[in-house]
């Protein structure tokens, strides 16, 4: 095989309790990568559609993980006359808090794995998209990048070591999300939080994260609906993001289950049982948003239960 198409799935992280911990893959929007295997050594992003990113590979999340994972391939296979051209289609809009870099970077290293028929294994593919994020955000977080490979939930029990399991994913749970036109670094959302927090704080979100994973497990949507709670994070990066409180207060009035901010923001999702109650959240949502005059995208999606997808071309 030397050509293939990829569609890399946008990602929820931080699920409300779980920060940097817990993350969800969508079945919409995504973006496409066309990937081209070649016999010269090195990565060529020949063009992206739909946003300008950094070609800059210390800046660009997809050139920096391919990097990493073809040094590896290199000294695996003791070569180092294989190489890649690329080509970006993203619908994921850079700075929306749903996973662009992290649909750019798993993407692209899955795509290789693929091109060059299976040298590694999903973690250690993680592993390498996380260099994308590094590049990207400063943090070479998995709560992204894990569910966008590996589909469905994800929960990273350990960074050092990677330790990442998949998590029951209820064909029921919908997904409202807003993604207002604001810039939130992910680099500043991670600077303002606090390096320590209190015993008590910590009892709680724990506790929230066990009942969370309970109620996946036994589809019970009050349990889920009880531990979507952020006692740590959310109250500090909630202040970047206009009217979030009043947003989830209506979505929950209507009957969401309850949500939070989407990675470190601006985005804000909301999860529902059945696309019904999601669809009248979304409605919500633009009514809640409109009214501020800030530009903003919404979207309706259920959880994408396979992650990243490739065809082969000729
Ligand atoms: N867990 C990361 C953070 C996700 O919140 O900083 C960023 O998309």
């Amino acid at each position: 095989m030397k050509a293939i198409k990829i569609f890399a799935p946008a990602t929820i992280a931080n699920l409300v309790c779980g920060f940097d911990i817990i993350g969800l893959a969508l079945n919409y929007p995504k973006d496409e990568i066309y990937m081209y295997k070649s016999n010269s050594p090195g990565i060529r992003i020949n063009k992206i559609y739909g946003t300008s990113l950094p070609k800059d590979p210390k800046k660009n999340a997809a050139f920096a993980a391919l990097h990493f994972f073809l040094n590896k391939y290199y000294q695996l296979k003791k070569i180092n006359n294989i190489g890649f051209e690329i080509e970006l289609i993203k619908n994921i809009n850079p700075g929306s808090g749903i996973g662009s870099s992290a649909a750019s970077a798993a993407g692209v290293v899955f795509g290789a794995n693929v091109l060059l028929e299976n040298p590694f294994n999903t973690i250690q593919l993680i592993r390498f998209a996380m260099e994308g994020e590094r590049v990207a955000s400063g943090s070479a977080h998995a709560d992204n990048v894990a569910p966008a490979i590996m589909g469905g939930l994800t929960l990273v029990r350990s960074y050092h070591p990677l330790d990442i399991t998949k998590l029951h994913a209820p064909n029921q749970l919908w997904i409202s999300l807003i993604h207002p036109k604001i810039e939130i670094k992910t680099s500043d959302a991670r600077e303002i939080l606090k390096k320590y927090i209190l015993m008590k704080n910590a009892i709680q979100q724990w506790g929230n994260i066990g009942a969370l994973v309970a109620g996946l497990y036994q589809e019970n949507y009050d349990l889920i609906s009880r531990s979507l709670e952020d006692v740590i994070v959310e109250p500090i990066r909630s202040m970047l993001i206009p009217a979030f409180y009043e947003l989830k207060k209506k979505c929950k009035e209507i009957g969401a289950l309850g949500g939070g901010i989407s990675g470190s923001g601006p985005s804000i999702f909301m999860l529902s049982k059945g696309n019904k109650i999601a669809k009248k959240v979304t409605k919500i949502m633009n009514r809640v948003y409109s009214s501020l005059r800030i530009d903003y995208k919404t979207y309706t999606s259920s959880i994408n239960q396979n992650g990243l997808k490739w065809t082969e071309m000729d």
